[in-house]
């Protein structure tokens, strides 16, 4: 045998060290293109509009410069955020000393922290750290029922509003903060509460200033549903014990994976444009969000609600913009919403989230007289199942023509929902630039806000 060449020893160079939680979502638009029966989008349409896509993806770079003063200051979170998480650190060791947590807010500034928390949670809460509240809704039976179970003296309260005035945020914050007075008077109960809310302006700002309450600032040019990467989420969840620098470093890696105008590089432009020529050109007015695992369910409300408050506008000219964002759950709409996606009007595309591993899983025990009724389910566990109705359903909505995408994710942690909630932001600015929208504003959301004012003033009378 000859004898192995002595290879020169050269220093071989160290591989970055990658964190375990640390991959990549898969995202798999094959689907959402024409071919095999499906009516997607021709790569012909994507070419067209080139141009314009180019011109969406340089308003976006543009209006990110300037880290929290830009127009897009939400997509520099990742970054910002980092230098403020010691502070954000100090906030929530001093809230986990509590057994409950009351989280306020409404909206953008309750949606994207659920969304974390629950995803980070699958099937129970973790062991440990202080239980999360989210109130969100007003009804009064479920506030009412939630303080009798609650000790004020082992709850601490975070309220959140951007403006500092939405009224369904300060009418429970007004009924919290005397729940807890009541029980501890009125020093006692201040040092249980942390707001988070605009730097300057609103009714809350004022009140931390004049009742000298701890809080944390929303940057001015970051909107509700863009906040959750600001303290609005990251409070919550760091006091949920979340890993929320990991969930920064995720976003900011998506972000990289987003800097070029080449549409098939840059997942978020190509998901903004394939939606957008989906609607134009093929009427697809509604797109459906489908994840298959319980976790994620939440996510999928925070994303119909980014994408309908952004996107669901007039244009410049008055034309109307925008798809009708609805959340399906897997495996459990298929015994209801499926036949609609199928067999009705073909105006639908849809969005499949998946998990490629379950933390858990369980075998089906078959016992020996059902091997012959369920043989399919010989030595299967509950995850193949959940798989084989995913790629069923897939399947039949790709057969019957419908256009869809996948997003997979390795692992369901801080690091792939940090680079989901990038994803889908950049998707929805790049979205709002091809319809020719403002994503930012929200004019009717705000009417309603209003109106309800109005019917409170005139004690139900409009
Ligand atoms: O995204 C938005 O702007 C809204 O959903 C707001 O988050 C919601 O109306 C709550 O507003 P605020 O944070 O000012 O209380």
């Amino acid at each position: 045998m000859a004898a192995r060449k002595k290879t020169p020893t050269r220093k071989r160079r160290e591989a970055p060290e990658k964190r375990p939680e640390e991959t990549r979502l898969h995202i798999d638009t094959r689907n959402m293109y024409r071919g095999a029966g499906v009516d997607g989008v021709a790569t012909a349409d994507l070419d067209a509009v080139a141009e314009q896509l180019r011109g969406a993806h340089r308003a976006l770079s543009a209006g990110s410069r300037g880290g929290l003063e830009a127009e897009y200051a939400c997509l520099n979170l990742p970054q910002a955020m980092a230098a403020a998480l010691p502070e954000i650190g100090r906030a929530a060791a001093a809230i986990r000393r509590h057994r409950d947590v009351l989280v306020l807010g409404i909206g953008g500034s309750s949606l994207g922290a659920r969304a974390v928390y629950e995803a980070l949670r699958p099937g129970a809460p973790r062991a440990g750290g202080p239980r999360l509240h989210f109130l969100e809704n007003i009804d009064p039976d479920y506030v009412a029922e939630l303080v009798r179970r609650l000790r004020p003296e082992a709850t601490a309260l975070i309220c959140i509003s951007k403006s500092g005035g939405t009224l369904e945020t300060v009418v429970q914050y007004l009924i919290l903060r005397r729940w807890l007075e009541q029980s501890l008077g009125p020093a006692a109960a201040r040092r249980r509460q942390w707001l988070i809310t605009d730097p300057a302006a609103g009714w809350l700002r004022a009140l931390a200033a004049r009742a000298k309450i701890a809080a944390l600032p929303v940057p001015p040019k970051v909107g509700g549903r863009y906040s959750v990467l600001s303290a609005v989420g990251l409070l919550p969840l760091a006091v949920a014990g979340d890993d929320v620098a990991a969930l920064l470093r995720g976003a900011a890696e998506n972000a990289a994976r987003c800097a070029t105008d080449d549409v098939r590089q840059n997942p978020a432009l190509e998901i903004a444009a394939l939606h957008y020529l989906l609607d134009v050109r093929k009427g697809r007015r509604t797109l459906v969000m489908m994840p298959y695992a319980n976790p994620l369910r939440l996510f999928a409300d925070w994303f119909c609600q980014l994408w309908a408050e952004s996107l669901g506008k007039r244009t410049g000219a008055g034309a109307p913009a925008g798809t009708m964002p609805v959340r399906a759950l897997g495996a459990v709409d298929q015994h209801s919403q499926l036949q609609m996606y199928l067999e009705s009007r073909p105006d639908k595309m849809f969005t499949f989230v998946a998990l490629a591993r379950w933390e858990r899983d369980l075998a089906i025990p078959l016992a020996e007289t059902e091997k012959d009724v369920f043989p399919f389910l010989a030595d299967k566990k509950l995850g193949d199942v959940m798989d084989a109705e995913f790629r069923a359903t897939r399947a039949v909505i790709t057969e019957a023509g419908h256009p869809n995408m996948t997003v997979t994710l390795d692992t369901l942690n801080a690091h792939a929902m940090g680079q989901l909630i990038d994803l889908y932001q950049r998707a929805t600015i790049y979205a709002g630039l091809l319809y020719g929208v403002n994503p930012l504003d929200q004019p009717a959301v705000e009417k309603g806000k209003l109106q309800a004012r109005r019917f409170l003033e005139n004690n139900g009378r409009r």
